[in-house]
């Protein structure tokens, strides 16, 4: 029997060094793109995908992420005293039903494999979601819904997967492939930011995953990898072969928000999508270029 996938976690414990002075005492999750902060952009792809449960992976200083999916009484009660209908509905998409999200600490900074592993008691036996928040997602059919509908299907592993030059293989977690239809491709390996010379192909992960709960298993081991850290890519390597393992070319465009480029490209993407903005910002921008 294939469990249903309602569960998902959210590593947010990174300290945003490539943000700095903005992230030295704000959250890098909750820079906007736009208006939304970045964690929200995941967590409502996540619940389009089925997701009721959530789990923050923290760290120190990250308190304003938890504050985000909490009630905020007085702000809520003089936005509806002001009859300011439109800011209240805003405030819909980080609203929660109590015992939804809950949060852990990693405490140390031991690398994505070890966040992971910290929310060990929130899996359970159950499937799960991970979705990093530096990686926003423009899609027809948010991404994390086309891993969960291909999870549904085939029963096991997948990991949203593109195309990437070789020059950057070093960033990403790489896959060794077998079949492939254009869409699902089979994972035979899998290798933590490669060289460029030793990638065994240029299909790389990003930042959506639905996993098994046999991974935290293998995350128990505690062993290092590339950086020395505790990596997810080498757990995950481990289930290949005994569970079904898949690499999803997923339709959509990807912005890596953790870099400062792809966090501004970001900002036009999202904001030429909108009505309410976008003939004023494609007019401005024609001064620009
Ligand atoms: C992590 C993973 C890597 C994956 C990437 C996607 O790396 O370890 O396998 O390809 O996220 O964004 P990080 O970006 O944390 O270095």
């Amino acid at each position: 029997m294939i469990k249903p996938l309602r569960k998902a976690v959210l590593p947010v414990a990174g300290l945003g060094t490539r943000f700095l002075p903005a992230t030295k005492a704000l959250a890098k999750e909750m820079l906007p793109v736009v208006d939304k902060p970045l964690i929200q952009y995941a967590v409502e792809e996540a619940r389009a995908a089925g997701i009721e449960q959530f789990c923050l992976i923290t760290g120190r200083g990250k308190t304003a992420l938890v504050e985000h999916f909490d009630i905020a009484f007085e702000l809520e009660a003089t936005l509806r005293e002001r009859d300011k209908t439109e800011a209240l509905a805003s405030l819909e998409g980080c609203s929660m039903q109590p015992g939804t999200i809950m949060s852990v600490r990693q405490q140390v900074p031991l690398g994505l494999g070890h966040a992971i592993w910290c929310a060990r008691a929130f899996i359970g036996d159950d499937p799960f979601a991970i979705l990093l928040p530096d990686d926003v997602i423009l899609s027809e059919t948010p991404c994390l819904k086309q891993l969960a509908d291909a999870y549904h299907a085939t029963g096991g592993n997948v990991v949203a997967v593109v195309d990437v030059p070789r020059a950057h293989t070093g960033r990403y977690g790489i896959l060794k492939t077998g079949a492939d239809d254009g869409k699902l491709v089979e994972v035979t390996g899998l290798v933590e930011k490669p060289k460029p010379e030793a990638a065994p192909s240029t299909l790389s992960i990003i930042g959506r995953y639905v996993l098994l709960p046999e991974v935290i298993g293998h995350l128990s081991r505690f062993e290092r990898g590339a950086g020395g850290e505790i990596q997810l890519t080498d757990a995950m390597a481990r289930m290949i072969g005994s569970k079904p393992f898949h690499g999803l070319r997923y339709e959509g465009r990807r912005f890596d928000c953790g870099d400062k480029v792809g966090f501004l490209e970001a900002q036009i993407a999202f904001a030429l999508k909108r009505p309410d903005m976008a003939g004023q910002v494609k007019s401005f921008l024609k001064q620009y270029v």
